[in-house]
C-alpha cells in the first residue's frame, strides 16, 4: 500500500510546524511527502475545498485494552482516532493490568500496528498499579520508548512520590514528561459534577474548583522545587488556568492542556442529569469556559486533547451518581474545535490545528507526526471540509456511544485520514 503514489489537488494545506498556510498540491509517494517529480502517474484526489493539515495527535486517549474490551479496543478506538482525522494518539495507562510496566506498553503497541488505523503512544503509570505508593518501572519503559507518565484518573496525591518523579524523569536522556490529573483527592471523593449551585440545586455532591486549584498549585510547586518537566491533563478552572499562565511567565517547564467538551459545556448543561455530560474534571461555569477559550487563544493552553473515555452503555446509562465518568471525543474532537473556536472567531484555524498536531507530537516525541508537510516527511496527513454540516448520532465507529455531543449540529467533518501514505479515512469512512 505505501507504494501507492497519490496527489491531493488544490486543497489549502494548514501546516502549523512552519506556520503557512497556502493553497498548494501535496504529493505522496512511498509513505513520505513527495516533489512533484513523483506526480507522475498518480492518482488523483480532488482535495479543492478542504484542508489539509498534518495527521492530528491526540494526547489523551482511553484506549481501555488490555481489562476493558467490553468498553473499547485498541482497534475500535484507532478507527475513531482515524475517522476524528487522528494518526497518533497516547493511550492512558489505567488499563488493566495497569500500564505501569514495559510489556502492556508493547502488547498495545502491537495491536495498534496490527490493526494500521493509527500510531499509538502507551503512556506509562507513574506510580505501581497507580495507587499512588511507589514509583512505577520508569526506567525500562522509558527504554521501552515511553515519553508520558501519567496516573491519570487519579491525581498523584503524595507530593513527595511526584516530586521523585519528576526529579527521577530529569535524569534520562530524553524528555520525559510527567502529566497529572489535577484534582486534590481529599475534596473530590464522592462528588460527581462541578459544585455550585446547580449540585445544590440537583441534589448532587460536587467536585469544587478550588480541587484542581489546589493540585494544579502545588504540582506547580514541585515543579518549580524540581525544575521537573510538568504537564497538567485536561484542565476546568479560570483559576487553574491563571496558576499556569503565571508558572509560565516564570518560566517553569510547564504545559497544559483542555478537552473539547470543557470548552463548550457548562455545568448549566448537566442540570438535565444527562450521564454523558458527566466526566472528571466537571464542566464547571461560564466563567472558567471563557478562560478556557482565552487560554487556547494565548498560548496558556498548549494542547487540546479529548480524554476519549469510552464506557459500556449499561455503565452510563444508570442514575447519575452510579454512572461512571468520560465522555468519548475522538470522532468529534475536530469538528467541536471549528464549531466552537474556529468559526466564531475566537481562535484562528492556525492556533487551533497547532493545539492538535505539532504542540502534543512534540510532548509525545511523536516524531514522525504534528508536521510539517515538507518533502521527505512520513505521510500522516488530515483532510477536512471546515463547512461541512452533519449532526452527532449514534452509531459510532467508537465501540462506545457515551458522547456529550451526542445531538449537536457541527460544522466542519474530516473528509481523509491518511497514515504513511496509507488512506485510513476515505470519504469519510474507515477503509479499514
Ligand atoms: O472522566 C474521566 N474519565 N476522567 C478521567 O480522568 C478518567 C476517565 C476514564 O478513564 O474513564
Ligand atoms: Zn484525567
Amino acid at each position: 500500500m505505501t507504494g501507492e503514489r497519490i496527489v491531493f489537488e488544490g486543497g489549502r494545506v494548514v501546516d502549523p510546524a512552519n506556520r503557512t498556510d497556502e493553497v498548494r498540491d501535496v504529493v505522496v509517494a512511498d509513505g513520505v511527502i513527495a516533489g512533484p517529480e513523483a506526480m507522475e502517474g498518480a492518482e488523483r484526489i480532488d482535495a479543492r475545498g478542504l484542508v489539509i493539515a498534518p495527521g492530528l495527535v491526540d494526547l489523551h486517549t482511553h484506549l481501555r485494552e488490555p481489562g476493558f474490551e467490553h468498553k473499547e479496543t485498541v482497534e475500535t478506538g484507532t478507527r475513531a482516532a482515524a475517522t476524528g482525522g487522528f494518526t497518533a494518539v497516547a493511550s492512558m495507562a489505567n488499563t488493566d493490568p495497569v500500564t505501569d510496566h514495559a510489556a502492556i506498553g508493547h502488547v498495545v503497541r502491537d495491536l495498534a500496528a496490527a490493526a494500521g488505523l493509527a500510531d499509538v503512544f502507551p503512556v506509562g503509570a507513574i506510580t505501581k498499579g497507580r495507587a499512588g505508593e511507589s514509583l512505577a518501572e520508569m526506567g525500562e519503559m522509558v527504554d521501552a520508548g515511553v515519553r508520558v507518565f501519567s496516573d491519570d484518573g487519579d491525581t498523584v496525591s503524595n507530593a513527595r512520590l511526584l516530586r521523585n518523579a519528576l526529579m527521577y524523569a530529569k535524569a534520562f536522556p530524553v524528555e520525559i514528561v510527567l502529566a497529572d490529573h489535577a484534582e486534590d483527592a481529599s475534596l473530590v471523593e464522592g462528588g460527581h459534577m462541578h459544585e455550585g449551585s446547580n449540585s445544590y440545586a440537583m441534589g448532587v455532591a460536587g467536585r469544587p474548583a478550588a480541587a484542581e486549584e489546589i493540585a494544579v498549585a502545588r504540582d506547580l510547586a514541585v515543579a518549580r522545587a524540581t525544575g521537573g518537566r510538568l504537564h497538567l491533563c485536561h484542565l476546568s478552572s479560570a483559576r487553574a488556568v491563571e496558576l499556569v499562565r503565571a508558572a509560565k511567565a516564570e518560566g517553569l517547564r510547564v504545559t497544559a492542556e483542555v478537552t473539547p467538551h470543557h470548552l463548550t459545556f457548562t455545568d448549566d448543561d448537566v442540570a438535565t442529569y444527562d450521564t454523558n455530560l458527566k466526566m472528571n474534571p466537571p464542566l464547571r461555569t461560564a466563567e472558567d469556559r471563557e478562560a478556557l477559550r482565552e487560554a487556547v487563544a494565548d498560548g496558556t493552553i498548549d494542547v487540546i486533547a479529548t480524554d476519549h473515555a469510552p464506557h459500556a452503555i449499561e455503565e452510563k446509562e444508570s442514575e447519575f451518581d452510579l454512572s461512571l465518568p468520560g465522555t468519548i471525543g475522538l470522532e468529534t474532537a475536530l469538528g467541536v474545535v471549528l464549531t466552537e473556536l474556529v468559526h466564531p472567531g475566537r481562535v484562528s484555524l492556525m492556533r487551533a490545528l497547532e493545539t492538535m498536531t505539532v504542540a502534543p507530537a512534540r510532548i509525545l516525541g511523536a516524531a514522525d507526526h504534528g508536521g510539517p508537510i515538507e518533502v521527505g516527511r512520513p505521510a500522516n496527513l488530515v483532510g477536512f471540509d471546515p463547512d461541512e454540516g452533519w449532526v452527532v448520532e449514534t452509531p459510532f465507529v467508537s465501540r462506545a456511544r457515551n458522547s456529550a455531543f451526542l445531538g449537536r449540529r457541527l460544522t466542519g467533518r474530516v473528509r481523509f485520514t491518511m497514515l504513511r501514505g496509507t488512506l485510513t479515512v476515505a470519504d469519510a469512512k474507515a477503509t479499514r
